[in-house]
């Protein structure tokens, strides 16, 4: 029954057939942030309710997930946040307006890492799990799902540093100075990563997205070293599921091979390197998906639509292209270009 559902979905769905190298008629797209602050409807709802009544009410979650729907996008992405497992391993996560997440008892010694505790999935997280089944039941057939988790040294470095950061300092230094207590952290991260994930596949997600918004902090050498490992365990553990797997990063232009190696049937790409450049640096086994500066949204439409078209013409109608922004949706965008850009892409 379920492999059923998957194969009819595939037939209709140019997102899953994309993902999978598969020849496709438009060039799907969608946006990562793209249920948020620059949609009025959401602004609307979020006058009522804070970030995490909305991701904790599994009705006004899957509200939030279907919005980017009247924009005609290929693919939705679950409404919630990297940072929720960080909440049942013992960290309290706040999100503060104009400051982004905020953690009262950051990591700062081997210690804390000790004192993470066990998370049960269907109790803890059990609400986003609810929201899956509520998106799928209302969209099934129609528009895929993408699930998704932060990967485990974007989750660490919020852990450490306690809230967003620009120089990830905290979190290097840590690294460095207490490597066992990293891999103890690390592994942690990718179990309960592993397991969440494969939660929302059961629960009906029809490709997941590991977001490692910040591994470009790195070197390719420390990267190897520190953070490969564990990435390519979630990517492994994922596989037998059968369901894409896109493997997102920014800054890691000069780390493609390694990010290839550590795993992800698609391989998301930012502006910071030429899509073609990409593509010949990853080879033709993996799909790509981007890499549109969410910048470019901000100006007039005639430089728009040019560097939509320069993409498009790097793609070069290659089977396995998603288009997507390099990284999320500003919430400065005008919700009228984004959908205008839907159109553009599905018409070019
Ligand atoms: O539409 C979607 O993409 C789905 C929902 C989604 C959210 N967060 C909701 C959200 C997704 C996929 C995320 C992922 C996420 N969260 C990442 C990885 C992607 C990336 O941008 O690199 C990261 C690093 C986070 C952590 C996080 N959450 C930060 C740093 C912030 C504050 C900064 C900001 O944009 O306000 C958040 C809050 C957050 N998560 C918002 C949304 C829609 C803003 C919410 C609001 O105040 O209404």
């Amino acid at each position: 029954m379920r492999g059923q559902t998957s194969i009819q979905v595939t037939a209709i769905s140019p997102f899953l057939a994309a993902c999978r190298r598969e020849r496709v008629e438009r060039t799907p797209v969608w946006f990562m942030r793209q249920a948020g602050r620059y949609m009025p409807e959401y602004r609307a709802l979020r006058e009522r309710y804070s970030l995490l009544e909305m991701i904790r009410t599994p009705e006004l979650a899957a509200q939030v997930t279907l919005m980017p729907r009247r924009l005609g996008v290929d693919a939705l992405i679950l409404f919630a946040d990297i940072l929720l497992p960080l909440v049942p391993l013992g960290l309290d996560v706040e999100f503060v307006p104009g400051r982004g997440p905020v953690l009262a008892h950051p990591i700062r010694s081997p210690q804390d890492v000790q004192r993470l505790r066990p998370v049960h999935l269907e109790e803890d997280l059990g609400f986003v799990l609810e929201t899956v089944r509520l998106v799928r039941r209302e969209v099934d057939g129609r528009l895929p799902l993408i699930g998704f988790a932060g990967a485990p040294f974007t989750l660490a470095s919020y852990m450490i540093e306690g809230g967003s950061s620009r120089r990830y300092l905290r979190t290097k230094q840590f690294m460095y100075e207490y490597p066992q207590a990293w891999h103890t952290l690390m592994a942690t991260l990718a179990q309960v990563t592993l397991e969440y994930l494969r939660a929302q596949v059961r629960a009906g997600a029809q490709a997941v997205q590991l977001f490692d918004s910040w591994v470009g902090a790195l070197s390719p050498h420390d990267y190897r070293l520190y953070v490969l490992p564990y990435t390519r365990l979630i990517m492994e553990g994922l596989a037998d599921l059968g369901v894409p797997r896109i493997h997102f990063s920014t800054g890691t232009a000069g780390m493609l091979p390694l990010i290839k190696q550590a795993g992800g049937d698609v391989i998301s790409v930012d502006w910071r390197v030429d899509l073609d450049r990409a593509w010949a640096i990853l080879g033709e086994d993996v799909a790509i998906q981007g890499n549109l500066d969410p910048a470019v949204l901000l100006a007039p439409r005639d430089i728009i639509a040019r560097e939509v078209r320069r993409i498009l013409r790097q793609a070069q109608g290659r089977p396995g292209y998603i288009f997507n922004l390099g990284h999320g949706v500003l919430p400065e965008t005008d919700v009228n270009t984004v959908r205008w850009v839907v159109d553009l892409v599905h018409n070019e």
